[in-house]
C-alpha cells in the first residue's frame, strides 16, 4: 500500500501551552485510523491540522510526499459531531452546495444547465449511497440525528476526498442508529478505499471500526506547569493483527479441544 500521509515530529502549541508533541506516524492509503484519548488532550486539534484549518507549530505533515496544503482542499472531507447544514436549503441543495460553490465561487449559483444537472445527479447518487433518497426535499430540521449525520457524510464525500475526517460523528446518536451508521461507514470505506481518521470516545467503537487504533495521552508532566507538555500518540494498535491473533488463539484452542475429543474416541 502506498504511503498517503507522513507526520514528522509534529508539535502544536497555543501560546505557551503545549497541546500535542512529538507526533510521528505514517499512514497508508486506505487505512481506517480510530483515535481515542481523554477530553481536552488535542484530538480535535489534530484533525483540524489534517484538515488545514489549524496550523502546527513544529514538524512536518506530508500528503503524497508534499507539504499538506495549509487550507482545506478537495483532498479532505470532514464530519463533526454537530452537523452544519444550511437550514433554509433542502437535503439535496445542501449536498450540491460545495460543488456549486467550486463551480461558481462567488455566487454559488450555477447558470450552466448541463453543469447544474451533473452536480444534481452526483448529489442524488451520493444521497442514495448514504440512504437518504427518500429525503431529498426535506429540510435539515426535519431530519433525525442519524439522518443529519448521513447528510454530513454525503456532503463530505461529494468531492471524492482522499481522506475523511470524523470527529466523534456518532457520539450523540442512540445505540441502534449508531450501529446502522457503523454499517454505513464500513460499507462506504470498503467501496471507496478512502482513508479515514475518526475520533471517538467509545473505545469499543474504535476497535470495531478501525484497522488501526491510536491513543492520545500525556506521558510527561511538570508538577508546576500543567501546560508544559502535550499529548503524544502512546499506543498504535494494529487492530487487524490483534484480531487475527485472537482468532488464531481461538482456533488453536478449538483444534486442541478437537484433537482431545478425537483422542478420547479412539
Ligand atoms: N483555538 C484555541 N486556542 C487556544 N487553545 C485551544 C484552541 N483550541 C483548542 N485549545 C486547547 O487545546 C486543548 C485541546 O483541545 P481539543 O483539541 O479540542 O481536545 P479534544 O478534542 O481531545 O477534547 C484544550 O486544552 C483546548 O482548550
Ligand atoms: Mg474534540
Amino acid at each position: 500500500m502506498s504511503i498517503l500521509l507522513e507526520i514528522k515530529n509534529v508539535w502544536k502549541q497555543y501560546g505557551d501551552a503545549v497541546v500535542l508533541e512529538q507526533l510521528s506516524k505514517c499512514v497508508s492509503a486506505g487505512e481506517f485510523v480510530t483515535i481515542v484519548g481523554a477530553s481536552g488532550c488535542g484530538k480535535t486539534t489534530f484533525l483540524n491540522m489534517l484538515l488545514g484549518t489549524e496550523s502546527y507549530s513544529k514538524g512536518k505533515i506530508l500528503l503524497d510526499g508534499k507539504p499538506l496544503p495549509s487550507e482545506p482542499s478537495q483532498d479532505r472531507g470532514v464530519v463533526f459531531q454537530r452537523y452544519s447544514a444550511f437550514p433554509h436549503l433542502t437535503v439535496l441543495r445542501n449536498t450540491m452546495l460545495g460543488a456549486e460553490l467550486s463551480a461558481s465561487p462567488f455566487l454559488g449559483i450555477v447558470f450552466n444547465r448541463r453543469k447544474f444537472s451533473a452536480i444534481r445527479e452526483k448529489a442524488e447518487k451520493m444521497l442514495e449511497s448514504v440512504g437518504l433518497s427518500h429525503a431529498l426535499n426535506s429540510y435539515p430540521h426535519e431530519l433525525s440525528g442519524g439522518m443529519q449525520q448521513r447528510l454530513s457524510i454525503a456532503q463530505a464525500l461529494m468531492k471524492q476526498p482522499r481522506m475523511l475526517l470524523l470527529d466523534e460523528p456518532f457520539g450523540a446518536l442512540d445505540p441502534g442508529t449508531r450501529s446502522d451508521m457503523h454499517k454505513l461507514i464500513l460499507a462506504l470505506w470498503k467501496e471507496t478505499g478512502i482513508t479515514i481518521f475518526m475520533v471517538t470516545h467509545d473505545i469499543e467503537e474504535g476497535f470495531y471500526l478501525g484497522t488501526r487504533l491510536w491513543v492520545f495521552d500525556k506521558v510527561r508532566f511538570d508538577p508546576h506547569n500543567a501546560e508544559a507538555y502535550g499529548a503524544q500518540i502512546t499506543y498504535d494498535i494494529d487492530v487487524d493483527q490483534s484480531a487475527k491473533r485472537r482468532l488464531k488463539k481461538e482456533l488453536e484452542l478449538e483444534l486442541e479441544k478437537s484433537e482431545q475429543a478425537f483422542g478420547a474416541s479412539e
